[in-house]
């Protein structure tokens, strides 16, 4: 079990992290002014609304009305919770998340880990003591700079070189085996699963070995021997080499996803650093996910043979889903009988990125082989082609791609675009999502002076620590007024919390939503005059309360009577009015 992240952590996050970057790493924005535009990613539409505010850490879409911060945008966009998006952002800024309460369990999984980084070190060692290992390696044009790189090691040719390397003791043993380095005999004990193969470690996005694909020296049955899947190791989910390409360069811009553990470490010894692979499994949406996380270019390479081509197809499905604007995708076909390995190695790096560069967007792709099934052109092909697309069509997400895409296909078929939309079955495919109503305040409304004092503490948190607090705030009943302390207590204890960080506090409060909302609006006083606004707020604010209360107890005093309590308070009202405006 793990403990709460610390809030303390979180608001330094969000003053640490550049929203800018956060935001601009998924979606391409333009400049404006002191804010950033583009396009909002969360709702189809082609003139700009979605804006970044910098000195805010906070985003805004006028059309639909998305907002939050960095923290908030990592969930919506990437589809994660809060825990996952705090650790990204965290691994972005090189930090490690804190828990509370330093006496915690251990994670269960951590001893897992813990054997894993042994076997690693086992297997590095082991390769400098094996010529051979070292000789085959040198075969394949690796160094030992980029072998170091991908702590690529050796298994050594024996039934127990790893088991002999830990305790004998019966719960290590089966930590080994869970790990998926040693298999059980029928007869029982253990040997080690892998053995004189050369070990790929496969790491996870904190770096830590998760699993090993290990290959044989020569020619042998099977080429690659994979880890099993384990509590830690999914296939599915993990790309060889992600963890190493993003040590190698902090902007990453584009992923290469090539086929196998060679492709990553041979394009990476010619100087491409960007590659990773799957785990010898089709492309999944989950790893479109986790790419797009990282980088807004996804680029697959892929055999020109029949497997390849049949892989590709898969992997678009799995990248449907997850198009839209801002995100790309393109697909490198191969020439037969190369993989990206023997590739670099024939042509060099130059050409190789060439290729890359000029590779299909998958639009075109998926038209190409979508004519390519539909058959040589003819009207029935047309047909075949709308009803093939169909479905290809209904995994996009709604939004500016898929009414590009849409209207790509209909000049394909010789169709307008609503004609082919009808025919693709009613309902259109570009409608876009209902924009959420927003009550305009009516002109003759004024905000409430507690609504204009928490404004200006939620764009401006600093004014907070010198702001005079006047007596008697706390009794002050109109509504807004605890949660109008709340926020002077908090800004004057948190000092440097930006307007974002305050904003997340209230992620989980029922205030939370509201305090968006005035984020999400402009300031109307200048930067100057805010300091004098807010104190002169409150000072109004404890005026009108007592007024409010005097009139209240003058009622009571007519009606019911007055208690001595209520009228020692009278008193004390009064007193303080006459104090005040003298
Ligand atoms: P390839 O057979 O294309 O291997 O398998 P490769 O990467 O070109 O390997 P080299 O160049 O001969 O060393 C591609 C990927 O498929 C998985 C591995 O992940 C491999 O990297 N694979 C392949 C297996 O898991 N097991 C196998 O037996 C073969
Ligand atoms: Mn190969």
């Amino acid at each position: 079990m793990t403990g709460r992240i610390p809030q303390h952590f979180i608001d330094e996050l969000l003053q640490r992290a550049d929203i800018v970057e956060i935001v601009g790493s998924r979606v391409p924005l333009r400049k404006a002014g002191r804010e950033y535009k583009a396009c909002c990613p969360f709702h189809g539409e082609k003139t700009p609304s979605f804006t970044v505010s910098p000195t805010k850490g906070f985003y805004h879409c006028f059309g639909c009305g998305a907002h939050g911060t960095a923290l908030g945008f990592l969930m919506e966009y990437d589809r994660v919770e809060f825990v996952a998006a705090v650790e990204e952002l965290a691994a972005r800024l090189g930090l490690e998340v804190p828990r509370e309460g330093g006496g915690q369990p251990q994670s269960p999984l951590a001893p897992l880990y813990d054997v894993l980084a042994s076997a690693t070190n086992f297997f590095e060692q082991a390769l400098r003591a094996h010529p051979a290992a070292i000789e085959y390696l040198r075969g394949r044009g690796l160094d030992g700079e980029t072998a170091r790189v991908f702590r690529i090691g050796y298994a050594p040719p024996a039934w127990d070189a790893l088991l002999g390397e830990f305790p004998e003791a019966q719960d290590e043993r089966a930590r080994l085996a869970t790990a998926g380095l040693i298999v059980a005999r029928d007869g029982g004990g253990y040997y080690d699963r892998f053995r004189d193969r050369i070990m790929f470690p496969i790491r996870d996005s904190r770096g830590r070995v998760i699993g090993f694909g290990g290959r044989v020296l020569g020619a042998g049955e099977p080429k690659y021997l994979n880890s099993p899947e384990t509590p830690v190791f999914h296939k599915g989910q993990e790309l060889y080499g992600l963890y190493e390409a993003r040590q190698a360069e902090r902007r990453l811009t584009r992923l290469l996803v090539v086929e196998g553990y060679m492709d990553v470490v041979s394009l990476a010894q010619h100087g491409i650093r960007d590659a990773v692979a799957t785990l010898g499994t089709a492309t999944t949406p989950d790893q479109v996910r986790r790419l797009f996380r990282v980088v807004p270019e996804i680029v697959f390479c892929f055999d020109g043979d029949r497997a390849g081509r049949s892989a590709a197809w898969r992997a678009l499905q799995a990248c449907l889903p997850e198009v839209r604007e801002g995100r790309q995708v393109r697909f490198l076909f191969l020439p037969d009988g190369e993989d990206p390995d023997s590739l670099v190695r024939r042509e060099g790096a130059a050409a190789f990125a060439e290729r890359a560069a000029g590779s299909l967007p998958l639009s075109d792709y998926l038209l190409d082989e979508l004519r390519r099934q539909a058959g040589p052109d003819s009207l029935d092909a047309r047909a075949r082609l709308a009803e093939l697309a169909r479905p290809l069509l209904a995994l996009l997400p709604p939004g500016v791609y898929r009414e590009l895409l849409t209207d790509r296909l209909a000049e394909a078929v010789g169709l307008r675009r609503e004609r082919l939309t009808a025919a693709l079955g009613g309902e259109p495919v570009n409608a876009p999502p209902p924009i959420p109503e927003r009550r305009p305040r009516s002109a003759g409304q004024r905000p409430s002076l507690v609504r204009q004092a928490i404004t200006l503490l939620v764009h401006r948190p600093d004014l907070g620590r010198d702001v005079p607090v006047p007596s008697g705030l706390g009794n002050v009943r109109s509504k807004g007024t605890a949660l109008l302390v709340e926020l002077l207590q908090l800004t004057r204890d948190v000092p440097g919390l930006t307007p974002g960080a305050l904003v997340e506090r209230f992620r989980d409060r029922p205030e939370g939503p509201h305090l968006a909302e005035i984020l999400t609006g402009q300031l109307l006083v200048s930067e100057a005059a805010a300091a004098r606004e807010l104190a002169d707020s409150l000072q109004r604010i404890v005026a009108q309360g007592r007024d409010e209360r005097l009139a209240e107890l003058v009622a009571k005093a007519a009606t019911d009577g007055l208690t001595t309590a209520e009228k020692e308070e009278f008193r004390q009202l009064q007193r303080a009015g006459i104090a005040d405006s003298g």
